[in-house]
Parts: C-alpha cells; structure tokens; sequence
C-alpha cells in the first residue's frame, strides 16, 4: 500500500524527450512581508455562484466521485483508473509526479467526462519537491523565517512545474516526544513558533495568487493533535484536557487557517475517545464554526476504514455515515464512500446536505486553484514537459546549500575542536559519513539520492587535495537484524556491510590512528525518523556507540556529525567528543552544507527547537512546563521534589541552545515600564555582543511568565526573537514590544484572558540561560 509514497524514485530514472520547462529561480523571500500578504481569497460570489451552478447539474454519482482522492504511482496507472476518472468516479489524484502521467489523467477528465470538472493533483512536499531542503526539524533550527520561506517557495514552484496543484503540508503537529519518528517532520515542541513557521509556508506555498501557475494550495496536517500520542508510538491514542488542548497544540493549525491554507488533513489518532475522522466537535464546532475554515478537509490515509478499528463504526457503511456526517469532504485511498454514500442517502441515513457540503468544498478548492479557467495551468502544454525531470538544472542548488547550513546546530565545541583546519589528515568514518540517501531524509521520494551531497563528497570538494582524508564505514547503522528488516521492507535504502563489527571498527581505529582529527557521521538511516518510526530507546544505535568507544580510546580529538530525525539521548556523546554538529538530515546539499560548516566557512547559528533529554525516562520534557507544587531546585536539593532520583533534572541541550565559532554576551534586560495598564505599550530591551573574534549570527529569545494565574501558568513561554549578525566586537540593543496579547492564555473556562499580576521578562541565547525583569499588569 505504502509503496507509492516512493514512487519518485520508481520513476526518477525515467528519461523523456521534449523540450525543458524551467522553473524559475526564487529571489530570497523578505519575512515581513510573507508574514503580512497572502493570496487574495477568489471573489466568494462568483466562486458561490459557479459552484452551485455546477452542483445542481451533478447526478448523485458525480458529486460522490468528487469526493474520491485516489493515489496513483507509476505502477497502477491503469485503464481503469482511466475509465474511472472519464465516468466522473474520481475527484483527485495524488502520487503522481511526472507531468506526462499527470495528463492523461486530466485529459480524461476535462475531455471524457460529463462534466468536464478537472482533478486536482496533490503530493506530500513536506521539505522540498525536487530539491531536497532539510526536514522540518532542521528548518525550523535555522529561526530563519526568510530561510523557511524561500525553501517552501523554491518547493511549490519545483512542485507546480510537474503539474502539481496541492502538498501534503506544512505539518504543524506540536511534538514533544522524541519517540515519535513524526517529529522530523514539525517544527518541534513550541507553540508560539511553529504557528509561525506554519504560516510562513502556507504563505510561500499559496504565493500572492493562488490560481498562479507556481502555487499550490497547503494541505496543513495532521489536524489534529496527531503529535501526542501515548507514549509517542505512532497512531497512538491522545487524551488531553480540553485547556492544553487550546493552549498548546491547536493555536499552529488555527494561525495556518488564518494564512489562508485551503486545505487541511484530518488526524488519524483518536482525542478524548472519539477519532478525529469522525469528531463533529473538532471538525464542525472548531474548525468550521470557531475559526472560520472555508476549504477542504481531506481524510488521511485509509482513515474513514480506519473508524471500524477504533472500534466507534461497526461496519464500512457506518464508518462513511460517520465521517461524511463529521464533516470529511475528501476520503483518502479508501472506497467506503463510493460504496456507501448513495445507499446511505437512499435510505434516509445521511441527508444530501451532508454529500453537497462536501462536494461545494471540493470544487471550491478546484476553483480557487484555477483549474476551472485552465486545468493545465500548472501542466502547461505537453510540448514543455521537461525531457528529464531529474534534470540538475531543475534543481536549486545554492538555497538548498545555503538554508542547509542556517539548520544546522553546535551542540558542543571544546577548545575550539572545530572549525577544521584545512591541512593535515582526517579520518571520516561511520555508517553515514558517504550516505546520500540518509542526508536526504523521509518524504524525500521527488528527491534523487545521487544528486545529493553526501558529507564525505562535501568535505573533499571544500579541501581538495590540501588535506589527506581517510575514510572508513566503521559500523553498520544498526547490527540488529530484525531492525534491518524494517529499514529495508519496502526498498533496500540501507546497505548492510556483511563484515564482522570488529573487522570494521579495527579498521576505523585504523584510519583515526593515521589521522590528525576523526570526524564520525553517526546516528539515524532516514527511515528510522518517520512515519511508523517510533523507538522505544532514542540512543545512538549500540553498533555506532561501540565505534564512537573504539574511536575515543584512539586519544584522537573526535568530532561526532549527527544525522538523524528527532531528539536523541546524548550523554555518552557530549561527555566524550571534542565537539559535535547537528545536521539532522539536510538535504540535497547537506553534505557541502555540512562541510562550510566544519571547515569555518559558514559560522553555525541554529538552535535547536525541540528539547534533547539526558534520557528516555525523562519524556516528555519541553521547557514550557509547569511549575508544580513541589519544583526541584538544584541549589537546594530535597527528597520530596518533582524529580528522578537517578538522573539530575533537566535537559542535556535546552530548547534554542546551539552554540557558535564565536561568543556573546547579554546585557541585562531593562523594561520600558515596570507597571502598566491593559494595553499599554511595553518594550523590553536588551544589549548583545560579539565578544569572540569570529562574525557571527545568534538567536536573542524572549520568554514570558505569569507568576500567578487562575489556573498554572508555564514557567516560561517564547513570545519572540530576533536573529542578529554581528561583527567582532560589534553590539546590538535589540527592542522586543510586549503586546498585550502575549499575556493572555486560555482559561479553565476555555476563554482567552489577561489577567492582572506579575509578570516575568526572561531572555536568553537558550531557554535556560536567561536574564529576568518583572513588571506588573496593574
Ligand atoms: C500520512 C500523511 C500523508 C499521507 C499521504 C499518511 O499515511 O499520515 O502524512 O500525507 O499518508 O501520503
């Protein structure tokens, strides 16, 4: 069933022959402006007036084949599907990324069919089409809104020039277990910014025009909540308080509504006992009645068959009586409502309201995509299609280099280990040190492993023959067979080295004994931080951790290059390396990327935006929490605290920690007032300072605190930040405005209010080195 989701591999290999179609090259994005402007919504009454006029001359079969989103991969584009689409049985496509099989489908549809209604063609786009950007954790570590920008803005126009009219994305999914492969795809644990970064890519996605032939429409997922399920094992139940929910985890969705997204994916989890696929209250009450949603809902895959499983459908009948009742217009990949929606009619258990809501909303998006006006819009003629889709001038290469580097985070640096010098030996080993598949990431199937960099290609083409680099795999990404086995069950991405572990690591040792420095690509195969990818233990697999030993014990300075999708646990690590980098998986050009990075030709800035535990046991951890009644202070340590007694409390790296080649310093926060009345206007300032010999760029945050509240408030949340290069010596005082709304939160009562009392001011290069000012909301 999944096999499709890789079809662009299937097909990269695939050569045509006509003329290119090329794809523009995206000017960097200005943020404000993004933030600020979005696609002008189509003129309601003309849209209203069209759709309804096409819908009374819809026979009950028509508008129930409009409600089909089918997939199609290279491998099942049938006659049938074909007949299908001619005989009006089909609304949308997705899967398909070759505009060559994408246009026998429209054809069929806007030629055969009755009607003419053209499909609509949608693929998960999660961090580029073509080229390859890093996954969303990583994006997000940049802080870099124009950096987000751009990447979502070079994926959409990829994306539209192979006639794709919808992602699959952006994915807002507040995340704060680690054990979830999902993870990758967010933005992290922090609310306030991934409604930011959301709305960024909404923005860029929907351009300034929505019908233009380089935008697709954002299909925002998983709404919702998909993020906490217990336990962080995938599709797992989620059971929250109605407070946290409005609080923490539903404010990304609603801020990528409020940008204009014309789409939006249903979850697959359950909340509170009642799956998302059939929660009126969450699709009706909330999406539709409190925030205003006007476009589509799409089930998520095999969802509405999925109802029977939770155990609330008894049968396939019901499951579709439920979910069209819900309020789901589209019905991903499964046939209940071609099955059941006319009998179900017929019988006076739905009503035709329930199919026509849907369908309006069907052929709405279809309308404000432009397709009616032209459904070749972003195909264009047949005689453009580009004679090779993998072609490198499709590519963009220099953002993708360029936003890879902003992604990537210094964890550690002792005594200046890096950057690298560029001379003398280095041993490059580990299992991912020449991966160009793993570099890509999951949801990369557009992308083709050989066109990217991996890092041993992007360290030798930034020394050239200056230095002797001396390589060895070292281990196998995991030893564990059964492991191995899942890694490879649908294509063979993991190549396993049949030597003995010994054998590779003596011949790892071998290599660092011979060099001046190691550097050790370590962490996980891009499978491993994905959909259906949870762990249990988030540790560098044990084949890696006894190489990362054996290296160690060589005495050489050692630098740890992570590769991998979510928090991992790295105490073993930060005790022993000389200095690791984070790189997540980053892309087409992670491997330069990566290399500018250790060889000083680009200064790290990010910071990581999602907690990294001591350990496991600790999960969830995030740093917006509760104080409770019995906080542990480390300074005066009490038995009778919220604590383990087998681990100091805390994280190992905090969220926004990332270190730099060169150092800052804060001054103390000052506040333009220390008392003030609703909505006055309220500054807080604070100086920051090259103080190290390197140009560099940092991320000054600002958290907020209300100390007491009708009900627990958090001790700390992220209200802004700003992003500052400063040269040697250079200082800065930075204005952040506090508004009036940043000290609301949501009430017992599910009501937003502000209420009087002390506040605290805390700011900081990280979550948890900060400097503090209070003032009171008289
Ligand atoms: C995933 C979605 C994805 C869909 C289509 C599902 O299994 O949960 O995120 O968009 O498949 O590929």
């Amino acid at each position: 069933m999944k096999l499709v989701r890789f079809a662009g591999l299937l097909i990269s290999a695939a050569a045509f022959v006509s003329p290119t179609l090329s794809v523009a090259a995206a000017a960097p994005l200005n943020y404000d402006a993004w933030m600020n402007r979005q696609a002008p919504a189509a003129d309601p009454q003309a849209r209203d007036a069209f759709v309804e006029n096409l819908l009374r001359q819809m026979t009950l079969d028509e508008k129930i084949g409009q409600l089909r989103l089918i997939s199609v991969g290279p491998d099942n584009l049938r006659p049938d599907v074909i007949k299908d689409i001619a005989a009006g049985r089909i609304g949308a496509i997705f899967n398909t990324v070759v505009a060559r099989d994408i246009r026998p489908m429209q054809q069929a549809a806007v030629d055969n069919s009755r009607l003419k209604i053209p499909l609509f063609f949608a693929y998960d786009v999660l961090h580029g089409h073509r080229t390859v950007f890093p996954i969303g954790l990583g994006l997000a570590a940049s802080w870099d809104m124009e950096a987000v920008a751009t990447s979502a803005r070079i994926a959409a126009q990829e994306a539209a020039a192979d006639g794709l009219d919808m992602s699959f994305s952006p994915m807002v999914d507040i995340t704060r277990d680690p054990r979830w492969g999902r993870v990758s795809e967010g933005y992290g644990e922090d609310t306030w910014l991934t409604s930011r970064i959301g709305q960024v890519v909404v923005r860029a996605y929907q351009g300034t025009d929505l019908t233009a032939p380089d935008s697709i429409m954002a299909g925002v997922k998983h709404f919702a909540l998909y993020g906490a399920g217990e336990g962080g094992r995938d599709y797992n139940t989620v059971d929250m308080s109605p407070q946290r929910m409005a609080q923490d985890y539903l404010p990304p969705y609603k801020a990528a509504v409020d940008a204009g997204a014309g789409g939006m994916m249903i979850s697959l989890n359950s909340i509170n006992g009642i799956p998302a696929t059939s929660n009126k209250w969450l699709l009706q009450d909330v999406l539709r009645k409190q925030w205003g949603f006007k476009g589509l809902t799409i089930s998520d895959h095999g969802a509405i068959h999925e109802l029977m499983r939770h155990g609330v459908a008894r049968d396939g009948r019901e499951a579709a009586k439920l979910a069209i009742q819900a309020g789901i217009d589209l019905s991903m990949n499964d046939r209940l409502y071609a099955e059941h929606l006319a009998p179900l009619l017929r019988d006076g258990d739905i009503a035709q309201e329930d199919i026509d809501r849907a369908v309006r909303d069907v052929l709405a998006a279809k309308y404000d995509l432009g397709l009616f006006a032209d459904p070749y819009r972003r195909l264009g003629p047949a005689s453009e299609d580009p004679p090779d889709v993998n072609a490198e001038s499709r590519l963009h290469r220099e953002a993708a280099r360029d936003i890879a580097r902003r992604s990537l985070v210094l964890l550690k640096n002792d005594k200046q280990t890096l950057p690298l010098q560029k001379q003398g030996t280095i041993a490059v080993v580990g299992p991912l040190h020449d991966s160009q598949r793993d570099v890509m990431g999951s949801w990369s199937a557009a992308g083709v492993a050989k066109q990217s960099v991996s890092v041993l290609t992007g360290m030798q083409r930034a020394v050239g023959d200056r230095v002797r680099l001396i390589t060895a795999h070292g281990a196998n990404v995991t030893d564990d067979p059964a492991i191995q086995r899942y890694l490879n069950e649908y294509l063979p991405d993991v190549v396993v080295d049949p030597r003995p572990a010994q054998a590779m690591i003596d011949e790892a040792v071998q290599a660092a004994q011979a060099a001046d420095v190691v550097v050790a690509v370590v962490g996980e195969a891009q499978g491993m931080a994905h959909e259906a990818s949870s762990r249990t233990d988030i540790d560098v697999p044990p084949s890696q951790k006894r190489l990362l030993e054996a290296l160690k014990a060589t005495g050489k300075p050692l630098v740890i290059v992570l590769m991998n999708g979510r928090p991992l646990s790295l105490t073993w690590e930060d005790a022993n390396a000389d200095a690791m980098l984070e790189t997540w998986f980053a892309g087409t050009e992670g491997g330069n990327a990566i290399a500018d990075v250790l060889f000083g030709d680009y200064n790290p800035s990010g910071k990581l935006t999602m907690t990294f535990p001591k350990n496991v046991g600790q999960v969830p951890l995030y740093y917006q929490h509760l104080n409770t009644g019995r906080p542990f202070n480390p300074a005066a340590p009490n038995k009778y605290t919220s604590r383990y007694f087998d681990i100091e409390n805390g994280p190992l790296y905090p969220f926004g920690y990332g270190l730099s080649y060169t150092q800052f310093s804060l001054s103390d926060v000052s506040l333009s007032s220390k008392a003030i009345k609703a909505r006055d206007p309220l500054t807080a300032s604070i100086t920051v300072r090259n103080t190290g010999k390197r140009a560099g760029e940092t991320v000054v945050q600002l958290y907020l605190q209300d100390l007491a509240g009708s009900i627990s408030r958090p001790v700390k949340e992220l209200k802004g930040f700003q992003k500052v290069m400063l040269q040697p010596g250079e200082r800065r005082t930075l204005q952040f405005p506090i508004t009036y709304d940043d000290l609301s939160f949501i009430g017992n009562d599910l009501k937003r209010v502000v209420e009087p009392g002390d506040f605290k001011v805390h700011v900081g290069l990280d979550s948890q080195d900060v400097k503090e000012a209070q003032f009171t909301l008289q």
